[in-house]
């Protein structure tokens, strides 16, 4: 199984009040803004660096600045939306494009209904977010959408994985590194996460 498992305390401990049921949707929303930005920390640390010279108030300088590569970040609809804002703080140039795909009741493959993308895809580096990776389905179809579009190098961020998700995803798309701050242990009958968070869709959006 690869995955990159972000143990930052700061991460564990937001994980945690994410997690508990009690946590009602003004808090939960703050959180995962909170954990996508701390998140997306870890996410970019490959990010190229270039020096350029500045002068500072005292002398110049050769300073290193971001080499101008450009990020897109593509959260899979709905829940993924959470975690755009968070993300956004950090790289406030990304460009974001949407995903919304569902699982079809009858044969249970996932269904695009929804795709807009930054036009220069071929160029940018994407991170796809979805904070759950359950069965892994809605996941593999998005990266498979951006890859079919042009896309190279692309990433995933989730809050929390399953390691059916993990295992779909690997197989799928074994150039896509997938990050999470926790595997949980498995998935239920009804495809939630166990111990998981709930329906993270309608804790965001207090529907039921
Ligand atoms: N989607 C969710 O929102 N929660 C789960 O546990 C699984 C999928």
């Amino acid at each position: 199984m690869q995955v990159k498992v972000i143990n930052h305390p700061l991460i564990q401990h937001k994980l945690t009040l994410i997690r508990d049921k009690n946590t009602g949707p003004k808090e939960f929303r703050e959180l995962l803004e909170e954990v996508a930005m701390l998140m997306g920390y870890e996410l970019t640390r490959d990010l190229p660096l270039e020096e350029i010279e500045i002068e500072t108030p005292v002398t110049k300088c050769t300073c290193k600045t971001l080499s101008g590569k450009k990020i897109g970040i593509v959260p899979i609809l709905r829940a993924g939306l959470g975690m755009v804002s968070g993300f956004l703080r950090l790289i406030p140039a990304a460009k974001v494009g949407h995903v919304g795909v569902y699982r079809d009741p009858q044969t249970l493959k996932p269904v695009e209904y929804y795709c807009k993308l930054p036009t220069d895809v071929a160029e940018r580096d994407f991170v796809v977010i979805d904070p759950m990776l359950a069965t892994g389905g809605s996941s593999v179809a998005a990266i498979s959408l951006l890859k079919q579009k042009g896309a190279k190098n692309i990433k995933l961020m989730c809050l929390v994985a399953a390691p059916e998700g993990i295992h779909l995803v690997n197989e799928q798309h074994p150039d896509v590194e997938v990050y999470t701050a926790s595997v949980d242990e498995r998935l239920n009958d009804h495809g939630y996460i166990v111990p998981g968070l709930g329906d993270a869709g309608d804790r965001i959006f207090g529907t039921k």
